[in-house]
């Protein structure tokens, strides 16, 4: 097995190589006058099992391109089987044609990536689930959540609370609560009156209790400031915000800070200033 590491994911593609003991690769990657990329992987490929590894997230389309080239080039210099390891799958989000007219975004990123090679995705927490079912190449999204829950572990939190900021996300408090003990739940607005909706947790008294937001994408920081705010009126203890994908896109971070969160982390599946935890273990384990 090759690691092929992509200029996005370069620190994750390092971990992953340490953790399968295998060969990392380095591109060569340059622009031409124009800006058109010029990609070259110096390294024998022939009847190797390679990993590229490239996250799409800003510049998405360059990262993108970026990808195509090196799976593409992958398999033409005779690797037996290219991964695509995309830690976040940009353009995920745009799954389906929500007014008249508009491209489904996803649906497009597959035809490019089965085109230009790749024998597998995998990817992490991707926006939904069932999006791996449009791929006809084997393709998996890991949930990062059981690491999130392992990195929570020592902050020794207070009666704790793993909190979805809406019904979809709960999932993703399900999945840190394998590796860390908390009870879950989620938001919902609840309408008092005709004119009055209250948002509230589902089930739980969050009073007293420390909670952690998850999601699997913090962008603008609005989903996480509006929970935060919420959960403050309840009278949470200490509020904590974790993501699989540090998008954060603008000022989301500072807006989530001074909303009040004790916290804000991530993995690395986009490299940022709050990727905390490593999906790395996970991806090596995927590889294997
Ligand atoms: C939405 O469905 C996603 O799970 C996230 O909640 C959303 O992308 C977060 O976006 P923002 O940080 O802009 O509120």
């Amino acid at each position: 097995m090759l690691v092929v590491a992509g200029s996005a994911s370069q620190k994750l593609a390092q971990r992953v190589a340490k953790e399968l003991g295998c060969g990392l690769v380095t591109p060569e990657l340059k622009r031409f006058p124009d800006e058109e990329f010029y990609v070259r992987i110096p390294e024998e490929l022939k009847g190797e099992s390679v990993a590229v590894i490239q996250s799409t997230c800003r510049p998405q389309n360059d990262n993108f391109m970026e990808l195509f080239l090196l799976l593409d080039a992958a398999k033409d210099l005779g690797a037996e089987r290219v991964a695509a390891v995309v830690p976040y799958l940009g353009y995920a989000r745009q799954d389906k044609r929500f007014e008249p007219g508009e491209a489904v975004s996803v649906r497009t990123i597959r035809k490019l990536l089965e085109g230009a090679g790749a024998d597998e995705l995998i990817t992490v927490d991707v926006h939904e689930d069932e999006i791996m079912g449009i791929f006809e190449i084997q393709a998996k999204s890991l949930s990062a959540m059981p690491l999130i829950g392992e990195f929570l572990t020592p902050l020794n939190l207070k009666n704790p609370v793993l909190l979805g900021p809406d019904q979809g996300a709960i999932r993703h408090a399900e999945r840190a609560s394998k590796s860390f003990e908390a009870d879950c739940d989620y938001l919902v607005k609840k309408r008092e009156t005709p004119t009055k909706v209250r948002v509230e947790p589902k089930e739980l008294e969050v009073g007293g209790r420390d909670v952690v937001i998850l999601d699997d994408i913090i962008s603008t920081g609005g989903t996480v400031v509006e929970a935060i705010k919420v959960l403050r009126e309840q009278g949470a203890r200490k509020i904590y915000a974790g993501c699989t994908h540090a998008v954060l896109a603008g000022d989301a971070l500072k807006k989530i800070r001074e909303a009040g969160a004790e916290d804000v982390f991530a993995t690395d599946t986009i490299e940022s200033e709050i990727s905390k935890v490593s999906v790395a273990p996970l991806i090596a384990d995927a590889l294997r």
